[in-house]
């Protein structure tokens, strides 16, 4: 059976019988050489779960040669595999290649591995990606009223899923879906490479993510949330590229991720206006740490603008920001309801940005003109420390809503360094309040000096998130290849 792929066992032109000695010869005088050829190296990473089945998308007739489209081959492995569900679970491994894919759908208990020379190829045509409803607590598409087109990897009602990789890549293909987003000329919102809806247990780690046609990573409805080890690369003027987007999510992680995008680099949502509101699923529990973001035009972690669900317990801490319009950003408006509450932001470098902090009640951006105008969020407990920033034209934006303060801002230790032609005005605070310690330039009067001796003023949690316990087991994949 395995004789045909060997290229020690071509022996075309002559008789069975003779084949066959000859075969026998060789392996006799070449053995040692064939049997180094052909070989199986054991592939090992680090997951939350090992499993019992393994298959390449090879064996389900795959191709990686960059034309043939494989969404088929995906989908027929992944739709065998699910049979292992309740039975140790199953992984599917992509060798190197380049594999042209539409949308396909993943299972549960399932490992989805990509060799590091392994890349998958977005296919740019549209009929390729099914069309899915909106999300409920959006009540219609991201950019068009109505449905959307399903991820590249879509998973939903999923227990235990893993997308990793040895820094494998997805390449989102994105530039032909921009010029026709900027044209006007798509009828359904465009799709994302990763969304993950209404699962539990959730690990996206080691991969390379490239030119997504809109967002990256969008994990909504879930809990139990790992996103670890993942460079997101798109360029700077790419529309609403941004790099992690946890939306109605419980308990999630995001660590040692390098973002630079044409949005925010992380978005924390939680739902959208009267549907976000009616929908009730805050995003709570969230820690960040060791990212990387340049993001010229938008936010290193963006709070909103989609927040009607309410945001709370966000812990971010070494960001590293370069070349980006703001550090951390707060978008709502009258109409969202929900809140963001218990914010605790430390030990963030920043270089090269338009302002260092930006909080904002005057968004906009509503899904229809239904909102309630009688819906106000909710902002307080914000806690920012130990900052340093260089070549900064405006320090902060701080802009609540007229009747509905923003609440409870706490800002220590941070240093601004300001660029050559700095804002006159360094801090515009309006309908705010909080206190400030230790902050270079001073900041404005709603936000009072407490004086050197409150230098670490501004609270971080001490404990520990459920999802900082979960312990990564190293798991394995034999690869047989000649
Ligand atoms: C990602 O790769 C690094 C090595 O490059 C490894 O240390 C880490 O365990 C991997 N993480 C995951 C979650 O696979
Ligand atoms: C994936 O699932 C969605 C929603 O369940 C469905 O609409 C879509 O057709 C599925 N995609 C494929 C390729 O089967
Ligand atoms: C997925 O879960 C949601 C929320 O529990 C439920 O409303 C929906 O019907 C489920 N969908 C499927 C396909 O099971
Ligand atoms: C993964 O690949 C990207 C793109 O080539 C590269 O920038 C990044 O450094 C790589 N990450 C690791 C851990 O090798
Ligand atoms: C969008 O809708 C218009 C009008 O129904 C139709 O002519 C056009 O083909 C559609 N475009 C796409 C990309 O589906
Ligand atoms: C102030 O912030 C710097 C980082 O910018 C940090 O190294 C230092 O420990 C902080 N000081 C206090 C007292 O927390
Ligand atoms: C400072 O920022 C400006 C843009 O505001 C940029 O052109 C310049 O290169 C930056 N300087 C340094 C030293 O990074
Ligand atoms: C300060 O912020 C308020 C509210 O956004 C705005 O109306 C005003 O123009 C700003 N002032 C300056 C000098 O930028």
């Amino acid at each position: 059976m395995e004789l045909l792929p060997n290229p020690c066992a071509k022996v075309e032109g002559l008789k069975r019988a003779l084949a066959i000695v000859i075969l026998v010869v060789m392996l006799f005088a070449a053995g040692a050489e064939c049997r180094r050829k052909r070989h199986s190296d054991i592939i090992r990473y680090s997951a939350i779960s090992c499993r019992a089945y393994s298959a390449s998308v090879t064996e389900f007739g795959g191709v990686g040669d960059g034309i043939t489209l494989n969404t088929m081959a995906f989908q027929a492995a992944i739709n065998y595999l699910s049979q292992y569900e309740a039975q140790g679970g199953s992984q599917l491994f992509v060798p190197p290649g380049r594999w042209l894919t539409g949308s396909f759908n993943l299972t549960s208990q399932f490992t989805l591995y990509l060799h590091r020379d392994a890349v998958l190829l977005a296919s740019q045509d549209e009929s390729d990606w099914p069309l899915i409803d909106p999300l409920p607590s959006y009540g219609r598409g991201r950019d068009a009223v109505g449905g959307r087109y399903g991820s590249l990897l879509f998973g939903t009602n999923l227990t235990d899923i893993v997308i990793t990789g040895d820094n494998g890549t997805i390449d989102g293909q994105g530039e032909l879906w921009w010029q026709k987003f900027r044209g006007g000329q798509l009828n359904y919102t465009r799709p994302y490479l990763i969304e993950i809806m209404y699962s539990d247990k959730v690990q996206i780690s080691n991969l390379t993510l490239l030119n997504s046609p809109s967002w990256n990573v969008h994990p909504v409805y879930s809990s139990n949330v790992i996103v670890q080890g993942i460079t997101i690369l798109a360029p700077t003027n790419s529309p609403n590229t941004d790099g992690i987007n946890p939306d109605s999510c419980t308990n999630t992680k995001i660590e040692d991720c390098y973002i630079v995008s044409g949005d925010d680099c992380v978005a924390v949502k939680s739902g959208w206006d009267e549907y976000g509101i009616a929908y009730g699923m805050p995003t709570k529990q969230l820690v960040i740490r060791r990212l990387t973001c340049i993001s010229p035009t938008s936010a290193v972690i963006a709070l909103g603008s989609e927040m009607s669900g309410g945001i709370e317990d966000v812990r971010a801490e070494d960001i590293l920001a370069i070349n980006s319009e703001s550090g951390v950003r707060i978008k709502t408006a009258i109409g969202r309801g929900g809140y963001v509450k218990d914010i605790y932001v430390k030990g963030m470098t920043m270089r090269t940005m338009k302002w260092v902090f930006w909080m904002t009640g005057n968004y906009g951006s509503h899904a229809d003109n239904n909102y309630d105008p009688n819906a106000l969020p909710l902002i307080q407990n914000i806690n920012y420390r130990d900052m340093v920033a260089e070549n900064v034209t405006m320090a902060a934006r701080l802009e609540g809503i007229a009747g509905d303060p923003f609440t409870g801002i706490c800002i220590s230790n941070v240093t601004i360094g300001l660029a050559q032609k700095p804002k006159k005005l360094q801090w515009n605070c309006t309908d705010i309040s909080g206190i400030s310690s230790s902050v270079v330039p001073q900041p404005c009067n709603a936000l009072p000096n407490q004086g050197p001796e409150k230098l670490p003023a501004c609270n971080f949690p001490e404990d520990r998130l459920s999802i900082d316990e979960v312990e990564a087991q190293v798991c394995s994949y034999e690869r047989k290849h000649w």
